[in-house]
């Protein structure tokens, strides 16, 4: 198939001719290729003396043909022949006497010569392929056809014009034509040398040659900036004048393989890259493993998510985006774990092999009266589709592959609330990813439920809607978008099933989520689970009140006005806007000037746009919008799709020299479409904070000696303070109230914390905001995540999510103020635990099981011990390389496990008994844990130990530590709440499986050579069956006497024959005599059930001189 572009090339673009050489079909190509060009004679008949009756390659138009002249017999040969024919004796002439002498070449001069006739006149390229090449203008007159007298009905308003000038006429060569010294022979003036990239696919195909930024259009794609082709002709650009400087020819250069890349570019075929991965050792790449701690208390509990990501609405519902140095980092496809987020509620907990799609039509369009009307909707049946339907391995449908952009409308709102706080968080400028979506299209998904495309294009509008699985406080998240959108096979509409090569996501809607390439993220509904066609659009309260693009002088959501226009179709937001973002220099970056000012820096970042339209050019200013210097863009392999149509971003660079940087105030970047819009210079305000797209401006300021730079971008990573866009007076917090309000103590506050009683602390007043439960926008679980907690946190996120009529509601629940000491130890307490998490953080580097994310760990083998306990044996996840985890674990510290309820996790706090030492890591660490079964006094039974207890093999709990403020680092010495001590003798009281942490220390202590601390062991279970580790302790008390005591107690009912051991309950007068008494070096550890502890342990020990605190210590 011979390509278009190359037969008929498109108007000269600034001035610029297109010259030679081109392929020139043949009318036999010309036919087969375009089915509405009809050749009325076939040439064949052009034969004998060449007495064709008429012109090859003109129309017919069966009315006014009757009226012509020159018409007999022929008949045309073809249907839906339209135009009059047009005689030209001239041509016909010409033709008849060179009928043998077809010569491609001088057609292709005059193709060459005037590319603007073949363009405009497609039709009629025979007449120019004449082989007397030059044209008359009997030619042109009698040739093309007078649309004037042939249509008058639709020419009524304008002279004719001749689509040629006068000058090309007379330019044109032939032989024996006399040149002019003058330059005749010379293009002239708006014919500048043309483009031609070598290599660009199919060879001789012509490249428009607008050139980005300030790049000369029309240079050639194979030249060098010097003019010289590459294979070392020279050509046209010899012969212009040109000054350029160096830098401008080297940036020529760049332009001309920008040129040259944009000439190769393919149509992307959408073909899935190999069936979807399973998780593999790779995974990490894309996914992130880890649980986070901030979901443990919410409905979220059950996601990896990434730490990365900088959460801006709270704890719940999360809505997150990556730092944008590790988002451009991470290159064109965003790793899957730095997707942005954006979660209006709970995560659904969907399954791949339950989830159904139900597809429908609203019943009041499946009725003979709308058949009559929309034909195509006779056929259509409602159907349910699995999953495996859609991206199984034997799918109904063909799987579609495309890189694709997604961002949120609220992108750079937080830009927006700092002029003047909108009615929604602050996004910073990171609300965008592009990810490789494949699906099923919905439009061949609506075929197969018999939807016929012969739809009335003029019949009555059709809305496709999607709906989601997610419940929210106002009902389902749903959209609606035109069907006729969804059926154009240009749009690649589809139901996504994978996710850069895996299935999708929780947070990116697994396992089904529409993707609407080129609109804004919030119509792409995910965790779909039905898709109906309606004649409505959609009223759901997400459709209406989100995703708008309100006009400025709309303040109040409330007025008519606004609740006018926030149902208007006109401002719901569908196609993405354009927009470009500096990410390097990053936000707080220092760029150290180097000696030599003249030296490169380049400036980086990403653009994007919506309907598929191409960011044409990106463009900085180091001089506030006065001069603008052309960037260079990058783009996704494969992005062209449907020859127009660019769903992904592009990364772009431009090189600057630190002299310009160090002389401009800022760097500014601003992006030109295809339709040659450019985005605005400032903001434009809107309720929402909607689509704000406004030049993005990096301010450069100076930065000491040795003399440096430091970047700030507008909003600092996160939403938090320390961008140069300072947020408005009345988004700072206000403060504590004064006056006469009640007092409260961190701990009378902390007894409000569950759904029917809930307090919170915002700006250190106490608020209750039980009522706002029920109606809260965010949900319940936004607020309740803070409940009774003295989280300087809860006030940060308060004031970066909400507006006015949120602080009104606000202040109608606060009930007082919190204690001054309450202030105070809030504050420091936030100080200390981040600062201890940092520290943890570093020292458990490389280690499996982190203290702020929870890891999975995998059962590998359960052995039952006693009757109700088991020795559990779990796998840590591998390393990136390969390697077995290590636990590393502190002795005498604990692990978090955690399991997952719908609404939050289940958490409990263990001591693995193995490994304690480094020589025991193997990968695997064993957890001793006692069951509380289901009985008659408490038929649930305790929660983890029957979890644990019916785990298979192979089934995955969630670990998190190191926890606890009691560690052991050898010899007798120990680091309790931060404070190191040293005691040469340790009385341990252990409880049922309170005795874990105690193996720790005993094994610790007699395991290690050199270490001769001195350790006595109370041991109090019911029977003795419930004894942990008997064997192994009895051991240690025959091999190590003199350094290890060991004493059990039982309940008095249980004593077997020949137990010698007590049998009572735990006393003073038993610690007494089997443990070290009070000294300075003496300490005592304990750990059990409250009651053993609270009414014996505690009491005995203090009767016995240990103090609190100072030797007297509960893991
Ligand atoms: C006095 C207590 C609160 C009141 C009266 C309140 C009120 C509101 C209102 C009216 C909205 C709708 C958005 C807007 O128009 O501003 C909202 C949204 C929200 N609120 Fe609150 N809120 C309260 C406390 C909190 C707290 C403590 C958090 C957690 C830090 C929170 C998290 C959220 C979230 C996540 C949203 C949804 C944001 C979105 O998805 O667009 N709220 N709240």
């Amino acid at each position: 198939m011979p390509n278009y572009a190359t037969h008929f090339p498109p108007p000269p673009i600034h001035g610029v001719s297109l010259k030679p050489p081109y392929t020139v079909p043949t009318p036999d190509e010309l036919v087969a290729e375009r089915g509405e060009i009809r050749r009325h004679v076939p040439l064949a008949r052009r034969g004998a003396g060449g007495q064709d009756t008429r012109l090859a390659g003109t129309y017919g138009h069966p009315t006014l043909k009757e009226k012509h002249p020159d018409d007999n017999d022929d008949k045309p040969e073809v249907e839906n022949v339209r135009r009059a024919d047009v005689t030209l004796d001239s041509a016909k002439a010409k033709w008849a006497a060179t009928k043998d002498g077809f010569k491609p070449e001088h057609i292709q001069k005059v193709l060459s010569l005037f590319p603007e006739l073949v363009y405009a006149l497609n039709l009629h390229v025979q007449i120019l392929q004449d082989p007397c090449t030059v044209l008359t203008i009997r030619d042109v007159v009698q040739g093309i056809p007078d649309w004037k007298l042939l249509d008058p009905e639709h020419h009524a308003f304008a002279r004719r014009a001749l689509p040629v000038t006068e000058e090309e006429l007379k330019n044109q060569e032939w032989v024996g034509k006399k040149k002019k010294e003058d330059g005749d022979a010379k293009p002239t003036a708006n014919e500048t040398p043309d483009v031609e990239p070598k290599g660009t696919g199919n060879g001789q195909s012509k490249v428009n040659g607008q050139a980005n930024g300030n790049g000369r259009a029309g240079t050639n794609g194979a030249s060098k900036a010097d003019g010289t082709h590459e294979d070392g002709s020279s050509d046209d650009v010899d012969e212009m004048d040109d000054d350029s400087t160096p830098e401008e020819r080297a940036f020529a250069d760049s332009v001309l393989r920008e040129m040259k890349v944009l000439a190769s570019f393919r149509n992307a075929s959408g073909k899935p890259n190999g069936p979807l991965q399973p998780l593999g050792v790779d995974s990490w790449k894309q996914l992130e493993m880890c649980t986070e701690v901030e979901d443990q208390g919410t409905p979220d509990n059950w996601i990896p998510r990434s730490q990365t990501l900088h959460r801006l609405t709270g704890k719940h519902p999360m809505n997150a985006e990556a730092d944008m140095s590790a988002l451009f980092a991470a290159g064109m496809i965003t790793p899957t774990k730095l997707h942005y987020v954006r979660n209006h509620g709970a995560v659904p907990c969907l399954d791949w092999d339950t989830h159904m799609l139900s597809v429908f039509a609203d019943e009041s369009l499946l009725t003979e009266a709308v058949f009559d009307e929309i034909p195509g909707l006779r056929d259509f049946k409602p159907r349910k589709f699995t999953m495996d339907d859609l991206g199984g391995k034997d799918a109904v449908f063909a799987a579609v592959e495309l890189p694709m952009t997604i961002a949120c409308t609220g992108n750079r709102r937080g830009e927006v609330n700092a002029i003047k706080r909108s009615a929604g968080y602050s996004w910073g400028a990171s609300a965008v990813s592009t990810s490789l979506w494949r699906g099923a299209l919905v439009r061949d998904i609506l075929l197969a439920c018999g939807l016929k495309l012969e739809l009335n294009y003029h019949g009555r509008r059709l809305y496709l809607h999607f709906e989601g699985a997610d419940t929210l406080s106002e009902g389902k998240y749903a959209t609606s978008i035109p069907l006729l959108h969804v059926l154009d096979p240009h749009h690649d509409v589809m139901l996504a099933f994978g996710q850069n090569g895996r299935v999708l996501h929780p947070d990116h809607g697994f396992p089904l989520r529409c993707i609407i390439p080129g609109f804004a993220g919030g119509r792409c509904i995910k965790w779909v689970d039905k898709m109906w066609i309606s004649d409505k659009q959609s009223t759901n309260y997400y459709h209406i009140w989100d995703n708008r693009l309100i006009p400025s002088r709309v303040t109040d959501k409330k007025t008519l006005l606004a609740r006018a226009l926030f149902h208007h179709p006109d401002t719901g937001i569908n196609e993405q806007v354009l927009q470009s973002v500096v990410c390097v220099p990053a936000h707080g970056e220092r760029i150290a000037v180097p000696r030599d000012e003249k030296a490169i820096y380049t400036v980086r970042g990403f653009a994007y746009h919506g309907a598929g339209l191409a960011v044409q050019r990106v463009e900085i200013s180091l001089d506030g919008g006065r001069t603008w210097k052309g960037c260079f863009r990058q783009f996704v392999d494969e992005p062209l799709r449907h020859g127009t149509k660019h769903w992904a971003w592009v990364f772009w660079s431009c090189d600057v020299q630190y002299s310009e940087l160090l002389n401009g105030k800022e760097i500014v970047v601003r992006a030109w479409d295809a339709c040659k819009n450019v985005q605005p210079e400032r903001i434009s305000w809107n309720i929402l904070g909607m689509m704000n797209n406004a030049w993005y401006r990096v301010k450069l300021a100076f930065d000491g000696e040795p003399l440096a730079l430091t970047a700030k971008h507008p909003i600092a990573p996160g939403a938090k303070a320390g961008g140069w866009m300072a947020p408005p007076d009345e988004d700072k917090s206000e403060g504590r109230k004064s006056g006469d309000e009640k007092t409260f103590t961190l701990d009378e506050v902390a007894k409000h914390a569950s759904d029917d009683d809930c307090w919170i602390i915002l700006d250190e007043n106490v608020y209750d905001v039980t009522s706002v439960l029920s109606w809260h926008p965010g949900g319940a679980r936004a607020i309740t995540a803070y409940a009774g907690q003295a989280s300087v946190d809860t006030t940060t996120q308060y004031h970066s999510i909400h507006d006015k009529y949120a602080d009104s509601k606000k202040d109608e629940c606060c009930i007082g103020i919190l204690s001054g000491a309450g202030v105070k130890a809030m504050r420091e307490d936030a100080k200390r635990a981040e600062a201890d998490l940092q520290k943890l953080k570093k020292k458990r580097d490389g280690l499996a099981v982190m203290p702020d994310t929870f890891c999975f760990a995998k059962l590998k083998s359960r052995k039952e011990v006693s009757k109700d306990t088991r020795l559990y044996t779990f796998s840590l996840p591998a390393t990136e390389d390969g390697k077995p985890g290590r636990l590393g674990l502190p002795v005498g510290k604990h692990v978090v496990v955690a399991f997952h309820f719908k609404d939050q996790a289940c958490t409990r706090s263990y001591t693995p008994i193995r490994p304690v030492l480094p020589e025991e890591e193997d990968g695997t660490f064993d957890l001793l844990v006692k069951t509380y079964m289901p009985n008659a006094v408490f038929p649930p039974g305790g929660t983890m130990g029957n979890f644990l207890d019916v785990l298979q093999e192979g089934q995955e709990i969630d670990v998190r530590g190191s926890t606890g403020d009691i560690e052991y680092l050898g010899k007798g010495k120990f680091n309790i709440e931060g404070k190191e001590r040293h005691y040469s003798k340790i009385n341990l009281v252990a409880g049922g499986s309170g005795l874990t942490p105690h193996w720790q220390l005993i094994h610790a202590i007699l395991a290690t050579e050199g270490d001769t601390t001195q350790v006595s062991l109370i041991d109090s279970n019911k029977t003795p069956d419930d004894i942990l580790m008997r064997d192994e302790l009895e051991r240690y008390a025959r091999e190590r006497k003199g350094q290890f005591s060991l004493w059990h107690t039982i309940g008095a009912d249980s004593k077997p024959d020949g137990w010698k051991y007590d049998a009572k309950h735990l006393d003073e007068k038993m610690m007494r005599e089997h443990l070290f008494p009070a000294e300075d070096d003496v300490a005592a550890f304990m750990c059990g059930p409250p009651g053993l502890i609270a009414n014996a342990a505690v009491p005995g020990l203090k009767a016995m001189g240990f103090v609190e605190g100072e030797t007297m210590f509960g893991f």
